[in-house]
């Protein structure tokens, strides 16, 4: 299989589906006997998962774009060091909840800082940027507020105008990355899986010839 070392990442806005997408595909990786890791970013490391509590708590109401920026990045720079980088080396299928394609989208295009200043950002603090492939779960702001029946955090509740906003970053970078594909979101798990799959073997290559 080729998907063995490919790094793989499920994004969009909050409320898309993506973390039961990213189960799903990581799932049929296995069954195709390729081992899989899957991480969600921010997170999935000690200091990471700190970071996320800071980043997400809403007592932090005030945080401002570029501390939040500078934040997300750490705690990815350190996951990418303690458990991606090795686990590609491994030879392992990496699937990814999140990853820059969010920060480009929240920090850089709803939050003002600009796409191409977090690239710059994260072409110094990471050694490796862009995925195999990015896909992007898309969905309409009243879609995605319907899944969301928690309490919501403190990036989720920053308010109708920065999340249309959100959602425009992220086709934007569908537009401007060739391996940043979007997927119509507005459609069952079933399906959603199934496109999921289709995408990734049109994308990535299925079996060795
Ligand atoms: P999650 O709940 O999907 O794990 O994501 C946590 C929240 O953080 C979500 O609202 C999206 C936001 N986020 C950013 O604003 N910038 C980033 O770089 C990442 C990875 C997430």
């Amino acid at each position: 299989m080729k998907l063995e070392s490919k790094f793989i990442v499920l994004d969009g806005p909050d409320g898309c589906g993506k973390s039961t997408q990213a189960q799903l595909l990581a799932g049929w990786i296995q069954s195709q006997g390729v081992e899989v890791a899957s991480f969600r970013d921010p997170g999935d490391t000690a200091v990471g998962e700190k970071i996320r509590r800071i980043l997400l708590d809403p007592e932090h109401e005030g945080l401002c774009t570029p501390a939040e920026l500078c934040l997300y990045m750490a705690a990815r720079a350190q996951l990418w060091q303690e458990k991606i980088s090795p686990a590609l080396a491994n030879g392992r299928c990496v699937v990814m909840d999140r990853w820059m394609s969010s920060t480009c989208a929240y920090q850089g295009y709803a939050g003002g800082f600009g796409i191409e200043n977090v690239v710059r950002m994260g072409a110094d603090c990471l050694e490796r940027l862009w995925p195999d492939l990015t896909v992007i779960l898309d969905v309409d702001p009243a879609t995605a507020a319907g899944r969301m029946h928690r309490r919501l955090d403190r990036m989720e509740r920053k308010g109708d105008e920065y999340h249309r906003k959100v959602r425009a970053g992220f086709l934007e970078l569908s537009r401007i990355y060739d391996n940043v594909v979007r997927l119509d979101a507005m459609v069952s798990i079933e399906t959603l899986g199934e496109q999921v799959v289709e995408l990734v073997l049109n994308r990535l290559g299925g079996q060795d010839q």
